[in-house]
């Protein structure tokens, strides 16, 4: 196929068009990369939807390695939504610390106290009640949906825009394609059916270690034939 038939862009629209060759690769290979490199992280273990919200929250402004200790010492003193609801604001806010932003636990205890008054402490499924919440946006939804309910639901952050609109946006100049509803659409087309849970994780952990923000490992990455920014990629590592 010539590259012009083969360029993915945002159309008027609101989709990107994506060669099916190309997502059916993307999909592909990004699982495969999961498997043999996908990081062992203790959210993983479980699909208590309280426990997935927590490091939603937590991950939102932090990176893995600081979240890690607090998630344990938060879960151990907050188990269940009740604890967390039943707590003290002032003690809540100092549990959070040495986390920043500190409107994040606030937003985590009034889901908390929601949860319980509306839904006997668990999270609704459906998007739209979980939208109902103050403190969860789009893609903490997303999140909730996948990775608690197993459900195909896109998700869409900071690091998957990256990730998605550098293999598939990018355009002649090198700048990203930054129409934000076309890439919801492709971060939904792409989930292979049934596998949301690890697709999406999986998306998460390529951002962190490979298609990173400053100096992506394009050398190691998979999707070098087809990706769209590897050809402007200035010193590929
Ligand atoms: N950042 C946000 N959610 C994440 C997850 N589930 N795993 C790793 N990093 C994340």
């Amino acid at each position: 196929m010539n590259e012009k038939k083969r360029r993915s862009r945002p159309r008027p629209d609101g989709l990107i068009s994506v060669p099916p060759p190309d997502k059916r690769k993307f999909r592909r290979l990004l699982l495969k990369w999961y498997a043999r490199h996908g990081r062992d992280l203790p959210w993983r273990k479980t699909t208590n939807a309280y426990h997935i919200l927590v490091s939603e929250i937590m991950l939102q402004q932090t990176q893995v390695d600081r979240v890690l200790p607090k998630y344990r010492e938060w879960l151990s003193k907050y188990p269940t939504m009740q604890d967390l609801a039943r707590a003290p604001l002032p003690e809540v806010t100092r549990s959070w610390y040495p986390l920043g932003y500190n409107i994040r636990p606030l937003q985590l205890h009034s889901i908390a106290c929601e949860s319980v008054a509306r839904y006997g402490g668990t999270l609704p499924k459906d998007p739209e009640r979980l939208l109902e919440f103050k403190g969860i946006g789009r893609y903490t939804a997303g999140a909730i949906r996948s990775f608690a309910f197993h459900e195909d639901a896109p998700i869409l952050d900071t690091n998957v825009r990256r990730v998605l609109s550098r293999i598939f946006v990018v355009r002649p100049n090198g700048k990203n394609g930054r129409n934000s509803e076309a890439l919801w659409r492709l971060s939904m087309d792409l989930i292979p059916r049934g596998r949301g849970y690890d697709f999406n994780q999986a998306l998460m952990d390529f951002g962190a270690t490979v298609c990173t923000a400053r100096d992506p490992y394009c050398l190691l990455c998979p999707m070098q034939d087809f990706c769209k920014a590897y050809p402007f990629q200035a010193n590929p590592k």
